[in-house]
């Protein structure tokens, strides 16, 4: 038996947005800032709970339209911001059961805690040097994973795996045409896609990064910027590869004008996967006024006469409504990354006081994949 009081943890930082902002790069340079974080004390937690010193936070495109509450979900300020987190157990609960330890490195599961939560947990936002998680919400890192890779793990594919396999039905054989390739969701939809056993078709707006895209697994990449700077017409790259037929599936995280130049180049009888608008991010009135007045729209005429499916892929949504999809999609993610078969690519790391320049590398489309902090 140990006659010595465990030390008290030292005291740490964390980001705060104060109030949400008209947009996420006004809340970069006015609402956020950098505080002091007194360490959590063991004594008020609950014996299930688990202390994590965090060595990286994920810096995600959620996390950008959350400050400016343009976002789906809204946390209500003042919050820190971090949705994905990996680190080190420093404190475990005495109920916390047996198959995670203190030292042991740990990734944080973002459903259950921190800003995109739903329970009692939301408070713990990765930008920060602690976070309390209960037990069920921590998983030993798989395989040979980095903080940074476990940090850049989870979101990101399990929305591909929600889009790819629980709603797009991707089977052997199928080509994918992937939008928005070289960010954080379209680079893990690169990689399942090649898991399910699919051609990849994938588009981005810069050679340099599409060429980290084919490193990998993409089949083939198009570069579908035109000399203005908007969306060229790429239909007839995409019937070249397909033999005049077009894809069989559409996973689009970008919207916009891409999403009409792609009905112009898909099968009959497609599924379309509506994931995300980088490429229109102010859809939602800035300053959580709610609202839609910026949506995307798609032509109820290509839907119907080429026989379309589009399907909404809510990552997180989905599992609100229909909670037994997590348990499988979760297993297999960890499995993949614990096999080596899928690897997050982090381009970009900061310290945590650099969580602006963080930010602006994401917000400006800087990153390959995966943005982190170093608390
Ligand atoms: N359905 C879900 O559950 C779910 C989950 C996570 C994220 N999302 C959504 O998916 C979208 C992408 O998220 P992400 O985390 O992958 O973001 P990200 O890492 O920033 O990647 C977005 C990619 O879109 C491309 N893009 C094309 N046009 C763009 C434009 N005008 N501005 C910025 N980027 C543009 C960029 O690639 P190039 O520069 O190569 O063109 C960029 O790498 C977001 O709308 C996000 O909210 C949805």
């Amino acid at each position: 038996m140990s006659l010595t009081t465990p030390s008290p943890l030292p005291p740490g930082v964390r980001v705060v947005v104060s109030e949400l902002a008209e947009s996420p790069p006004e809340a970069i340079g006015t609402t956020m800032s950098i505080v002091p974080m007194p360490a959590p004390d063991p004594a008020a937690l609950s014996p299930r709970d688990v202390i994590v010193a965090v060595r990286s936070a994920a810096v995600g495109w959620v996390d950008l339209l959350m400050t400016s509450g343009q976002y789906q979900h809204m946390a209500r300020p003042p919050y820190t911001p971090g949705l994905e987190s990996a680190g080190v157990v420093v404190w475990k609960g005495p109920a916390a059961g047996g198959e995670i330890a203190e030292g042991d490195a740990v990734l944080v599961d973002g459903l259950l805690v921190g800003p995109r939560s739903l329970g009692a947990y939301q408070a713990y936002g990765g930008f920060a040097s602690y976070v309390v998680a209960p037990v069920e919400a921590v998983h030993a890192l798989p395989g040979a994973l980095t903080f940074d890779q476990a940090a850049a793990l989870l979101g990101s594919y399990e929305t591909a795996y929600h889009a790819l396999v629980a709603r797009g039905r991707v089977s052997p054989g199928d080509t994918v045409l992937i939008h928005g390739a070289s960010g954080a969701t379209g680079l893990a939809a690169v990689q399942v896609a090649k898991i399910l056993g699919a051609q990849v078709i994938a588009t981005g707006r810069s050679d340099a990064k599409l060429a980290v895209v084919r490193e990998h697994g993409a089949d083939h990449v198009i570069n579908v910027r035109d000399e203005a700077g908007g969306v060229r017409r790429f239909r007839d790259d995409v019937k070249a590869i397909t033999g005049g037929r077009g894809a069989d599936v559409v996973y689009d995280a970008v919207g916009g004008e891409i999403s009409l130049e792609s009905l112009r180049c898909v099968s009959f009888g497609a599924r379309f996967l509506v994931v995300g608008w980088a490429s229109t991010p102010h859809v939602a009135r800035g300053k959580g006024q709610r609202g839609a007045p910026n949506a995307n729209a798609l032509p109820t005429n290509l839907i119907m006469m080429k026989g379309l499916d589009v399907l909404g892929c809510p990552a997180v949504i989905s599992t609100v409504h229909d909670p037994s999809l997590r348990p499988p999609r979760l297993a297999q993610v960890l499995r993949w990354a614990a096999e080596g078969r899928i690897r997050p690519h982090v381009s970009h790391a900061f310290p945590l006081a650099q969580f602006a320049e963080a930010m602006r590398a994401r917000w400006s489309g800087e990153v390959i994949g995966g943005c982190v902090l170093h608390p």
